[in-house]
């Protein structure tokens, strides 16, 4: 197969994209498939139409690659493109539109609400601790938490000039004490649960991507029915959104709460593919390689 692998872009998670991407495609060669390799610029579409792939793998993240634009143009062209289509990438990249979609049909997340950014000189949204993100975001690109002690100015991991500031609207969340817990599905089947421990305590972009700065536990110290609460939610919401292939549900639970303190914090549509990332880990520990789940994408794209 010729495979167009789509990556980097413009996006705040750029560089992210461009380690998905380079795993990926080095993936496809060594499974035998023709890769050209697109780093995506303005003129993607007359790049796509001259190499006429067999597929396109959209390793990006962010907007335009996450966000529906991309999956539209790819749509218009003819082209078949792995993950989720453009109706799904249009809500769940948005966290505000995924809860009007999700929380209907019964599934927990967090309260909270938009604020304008300017506002937020004059008085907290809520009630602190609360949480401070753009809407359209991955990799915690922007986020916040402000707790009873630290000030707008001076969030948790932050320096004085807080990354929010340079969004005109935030989502304004409480902040769910407790642990970071996520889930990848994969085709229709849960993966399982990971506990993410970041070492400074707020699992933000260093925490993310610098090896050491994380400890990852899988299978996640958990009971069993907060597990298991894990990968039916993720499956459910996989589902009610339509994701394609694969998908990452992040949650945040308050063990002080039982389950009733498990909150989806969100679904990933293009989940990082990144040597630190999460959903290759969890099909690793269940004995899928790397180089499988770049396969299992494929052939579910192609099916
Ligand atoms: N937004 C990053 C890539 C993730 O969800 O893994
Ligand atoms: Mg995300």
């Amino acid at each position: 197969r010729h495979i167009a692998v789509l990556m980097g872009g413009w996006s705040a998670e750029r560089e992210v994209s461009l380690m998905s991407g380079a795993g990926i495609a080095d993936a496809l060669e060594s499974l035998g498939h023709r890769v050209t390799r697109i780093d995506m610029d303005r003129e993607v579409a007359l790049r796509l139409a001259e190499a006429k792939p067999d597929l396109v793998f959209n390793a990006l993240h962010g907007t335009p690659g996450e966000d529906g634009s991309v999956q539209g143009m790819l749509d218009l062209m003819g082209l078949a493109y792995t993950h989720s289509g453009l109706a799904t990438s249009v809500v769940a990249i948005d966290k505000q539109l995924t809860k009007q979609t999700l929380v209907p049909h019964g599934i927990p997340m967090p309260g909270g609400r938009i604020v304008k950014s300017a506002d937020l000189y004059e008085a907290d949204p809520l009630a602190r601790p609360y949480v401070l993100k753009p809407v359209n975001e991955g990799s915690s690109v922007g986020v916040a938490i402000v707790t009873d002690d630290g000030n707008y100015g001076n969030p948790i991991g932050h320096d004085v000039k807080g990354p929010w500031q340079e969004f005109d609207e935030l989502l304004a969340e409480p902040f769910i004490r407790g642990r970071e817990l996520t889930t990848a599905v994969l085709g229709d089947q849960a993966l399982g649960v990971t506990e993410l421990r970041p070492k400074s305590g707020f699992y933000d972009y260093d925490a993310k991507y610098t090896d050491g700065l994380t400890d990852h536990l899988f299978p996640a110290d958990i009971p069993d029915e907060i597990a298991a609460a894990c990968k039916r939610i993720a499956l459910e919401a996989h589902r009610l959104l339509g994701c394609k292939g694969c998908s990452r549900a992040d949650f945040r639970w308050d063990d002080s709460q039982g389950e009733d303190g498990l909150f989806l914090l969100e679904v990933n549509t293009q989940p990082g593919m990144t040597p630190l990332s999460l959903v290759p880990e969890q099909a690793r520990h269940l004995g899928i390689s790397y180089t499988d789940l770049v396969q299992r994408i494929v052939d579910d794209a192609l099916s």
